[in-house]
């Protein structure tokens, strides 16, 4: 089984083709996943949006209008293959930008309905969610850890289309934070892997920033106090020297990864209140990119015994991979969906999230 993944939400245009590996379910190795990415091609849209210090809407969309056809020709003879080879095709229809969301879900359409294939209309988060079983052999239920610029949630990962919110953020996604503080340092766009080159040459002790909802039973995030509290930082010491924006992001990222392994343990409670002993965690999207965040995850997950699958850093920031593998396992459970599916700018994981597929919400 074959699948294109089409993936177009927010400034990366990508399309990618992921087949599914012979005899997955019973027999697959440890290490292994269940699926092989035949082609993976990412275009980043940073340059077009670095002068406005973020991603504009209007220049996202039209410049994955300038690129995804030939990204999709560029995967298909990477993987070395024609529409007739696939066994379906899926797009990213949210959350998301709505112009760029509609630029790939209707190129999805159109390819689907012209090669005669099957369509899969898949949720940006739901590919996020599921990668961790293309790379590595990983059965339900496990946490996820969802950390991207536009999300922060802990989730349960009960099957394919089963999904529980345990918490989220309150103000500010994680990434969103990264984002804001480069911003007021000076550092540019995308903010998150410039705060952390700048952390490593800091030192995190350096400044006492708050770390919100620390013991709260609820596993919910906050990020808006601890940005302004590095706001107040930064005019207090203002002008800053190098040694200061280092020292900065160092502490700023200090507070976000001790913040996150605390609402993780709040996750953990929950997860085995409403859903069981947990046995594996996974940590996706952009965020996860970030070394000072894996590094503690991995040291939490050895001390409380959880197996931990950490993504390979381009399977953690957006791609067409997650959006084709997350295809593979709706089709494998032959959930297509129809030409008519709407492009949702909106789209929560859980709750009705998957009635939509069923023309229901
Ligand atoms: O999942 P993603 O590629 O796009 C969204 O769906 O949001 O995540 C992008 C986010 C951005 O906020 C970016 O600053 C952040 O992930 N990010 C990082 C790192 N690499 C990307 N944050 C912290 N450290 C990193 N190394
Ligand atoms: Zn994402």
């Amino acid at each position: 089984m074959r699948v294109l993944g089409i993936e177009t939400t927010c400034d990366e245009t990508a399309a990618a083709v992921v087949q599914l590996r012979q005899g997955l379910g019973q027999s697959l190795g440890q290490g292994s996943g269940g699926g092989e990415i035949l082609a993976n091609e990412v275009m980043s849209q940073i340059a077009e949006h670095a002068a406005f210090g973020g991603v504009v809407p209007e220049i996202a969309a039209r410049a994955h209008i300038d690129v995804l056809d030939r990204l999709i020709s560029r995967a298909l003879a990477h993987a070395n293959i024609g529409f007739a080879d696939l066994d379906g095709i899926a797009g990213a229809a949210g959350p998301g930008l709505i112009g760029g969301v509609v630029v790939g879900l209707t190129t999805a359409k159109a390819l689907a309905l012209a090669a005669g294939k099957p369509f899969i209309a898949i949720n940006h988060l739901e590919g996020h969610a599921l990668t961790a079983r293309l790379t590595d052999n990983l059965d339900f239920p496990y946490l996820l850890l969802l950390v991207s610029g536009g999300h922060t949630q802990l989730i349960a990962v009960k099957s394919v289309g089963d999904y529980r919110r345990l918490g989220s953020t309150v103000d500010d996604a994680v990434g969103e934070a990264f984002d804001k503080v480069a911003k007021m340092l000076g550092l540019g766009y995308p903010g998150g892997p410039r705060v952390e080159r700048e952390a490593l040459m800091g030192n995190a002790l350096r400044y006492d920033f708050p770390r919100p909802m620390l013991g709260r039973p609820k596993p919910d995030f906050s990020f808006s106090g601890l940005k302004t509290a590095v706001r107040l930082e930064a005019e207090r010491s203002a002008p800053l020297r190098g040694v200061d924006i280092a020292n900065l992001c160092a502490s700023f990222q200090a507070a976000v990864v001790d913040t996150l392994i605390d609402r993780l343990r709040a996750g953990l409670r929950r997860f085995g209140e409403e859903v069981g002993p947990c046995k594996s965690m996974v940590i996706a999207g952009g965020v996860a990119a970030n070394g000072a965040i894996r590094r503690a995850l991995q040291r939490f997950c050895g001390e409380s015994g959880l197996r931990l699958t950490l993504p390979p850093l381009e399977l953690c920031t957006d791609n067409g991979a997650m959006i084709a593998w997350a295809g593979i396992e709706r089709l494998r459970l032959g959930r297509t969906d129809d030409l008519g599916f709407p492009a949702r700018p909106r789209w929560p994981l859980d709750g009705d999230g998957e009635a939509a597929h069923h023309g229901k919400a």
